[in-house]
């Protein structure tokens, strides 16, 4: 299985996602952790790219599957998170999986993110917000001060073709 992830920060969740897939792609926008992270992950199944998950630089129906870790809050408001749906969407193959974490309201989120961006996804309108980009089969649950999500791309899709 082909993955890809983005906004991989430091690697963490990279490391345990490199040992179980064939191959891990990653966008991270900040340049210095995507340098930091393609240099300790080098020579491994891991590509990491510095870019912005908002405007993808892969091609159409390019991957199996796509997550997002304690990220979408990062971007800074609901229309690009929207894009970057949209983007996932796009660059995922028929049937292609799409699956994060992210934090709510409270009050370490908020002392975490003191002068950083926080635009919280309300886990209580991502259903919609996925189902009108075109996923299916979309769940949400929600837990101790995060919620975790799982979506998929429909297997047919005229609009979508298999890529390499
Ligand atoms: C809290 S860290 C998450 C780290 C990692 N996913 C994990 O679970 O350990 C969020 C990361 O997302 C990155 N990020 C924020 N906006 C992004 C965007 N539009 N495209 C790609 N990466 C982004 C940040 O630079 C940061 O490294």
């Amino acid at each position: 299985m082909k993955s890809w992830k983005w906004g991989p920060g430091p690697g963490l969740t990279t490391d345990w996602l490199r040992l179980r897939y064939a191959s891990v792609n990653c966008i991270e926008v900040d340049e210095e952790l995507a340098r930091s992270l393609g240099r300790r992950t080098e020579n491994a199944n891991v590509r990491v790219q510095c870019a912005d998950a908002t405007a993808m630089p892969y091609r159409d129906s390019t991957f199996s599957g796509a997550v997002a870790f304690t990220m979408l809050h990062h971007v800074p408001s609901p229309a690009l998170q929207d894009r970057l749906f949209a983007e996932v969407y796009r660059v995922l193959r028929p049937g292609g999986v799409f699956a994060g974490t992210d934090g709510v309201q409270s009050w370490l989120m908020r002392m975490f993110h003191i002068c950083d961006t926080m635009v919280l996804v309300d886990p209580a309108r991502l259903r919609i917000r996925l189902e009108l980009t075109g996923f299916k089969e979309v769940k949400i649950e929600d837990g101790a001060g995060r919620f975790r999500f799982f979506a998929r791309c429909p297997s047919q899709d005229p609009d979508k073709v298999t890529g390499s």
